[in-house]
């Protein structure tokens, strides 16, 4: 399964592209997770991208592009993958279209996850998130069952983003209603386009997600 998941920063992609990880056993490829890798090695890719992922603006289309072209090349991507903030611009949309299509692939959803504004603020500002395996937690609502140890890994170091918070988040917002909501049309023109409402519990926007997928079981 090829399958996008797109919606605001907050609205839970990362969350719900690990649950898939799991169901479907395909990776993640998260471009601000891969971007976060090459500031932390401090790459060429890396230094480029660290002041402008602080201020929340978009890295250039053309780092994004040839980071996710050559994840793509990776064999662990061979069943599908789920794209997880890429692609974030019309010219991300295309490069992604020209990928699959010179592998005679296609696309079989693109999921958006609607999220009103003051609650992707609420959830970007409370938002850590296991340093050893990625997974996702809120100081109010998303804790691990056992105070300081990650639910999935059992690790206990926890990490915050330099970006999320609120003035930041501001700033991603208009980014992503600029550059990227155009995408909705894009792919509702093909004919590829489900929505959820990711306003619902984590597990309930999961649910939602296998349905609009026909995979439920
Ligand atoms: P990126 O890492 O992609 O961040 P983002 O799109 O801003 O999205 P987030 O990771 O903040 O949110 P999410 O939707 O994954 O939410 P999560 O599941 O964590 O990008 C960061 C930066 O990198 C960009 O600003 C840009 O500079 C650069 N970049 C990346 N890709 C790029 C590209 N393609 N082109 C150019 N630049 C690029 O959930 C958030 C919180 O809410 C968590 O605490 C979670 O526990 C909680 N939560 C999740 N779901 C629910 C729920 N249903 N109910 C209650 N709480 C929930
Ligand atoms: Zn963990």
């Amino acid at each position: 399964m090829r399958l996008i998941l797109l919606g605001p920063p907050g609205a839970g992609k990362g969350t719900q592209a690990k649950k898939l990880i799991d169901r479907f056993g395909i990776p993640q490829l998260s471009t601000g997770d891969m971007l976060r890798a090459a500031v932390a090695a401090k790459t060429d890719v890396g230094l480029r991208a660290k002041e402008i992922m602080s201020a929340g603006k978009l890295v250039s289309d053309e780092i994004v592009i040839q980071i996710v072209a050559d994840r793509i090349e990776l064999p662990d991507c061979a069943n599908g993958f789920i794209l997880d903030g890429f692609p974030r611009t019309l010219a991300q949309a295309d490069a992604t279209e020209a990928m699959l299509k010179g592998k005679g692939l296609k696309l079989d959803c693109v999921v958006e996850m609607r999220v009103e504004d003051d609650e992707l603020v609420r959830r970007v500002s409370g938002r850590f998130s296991c340093a050893n395996c990625g997974t996702t937690y809120h100081d109010d609502t998303h804790r691990p069952k056992v105070e300081g140890v990650c639910d999935k890994c059992g690790h206990s170091d926890f990490v915050r983003r330099p970006d999320d918070n609120a003035e930041t988040m501001r700033t991603r917002l208009k980014a992503y209603y600029k550059e990227t909501a155009p995408l909705v049309g894009f792919y509702y023109c093909k004919g590829v386009l489900k929505f959820v409402d990711g306003m619902k519990p984590i597990d309930e926007v999961f649910a939602d997600i296998e349905s609009v997928l026909g995979t439920e079981s």
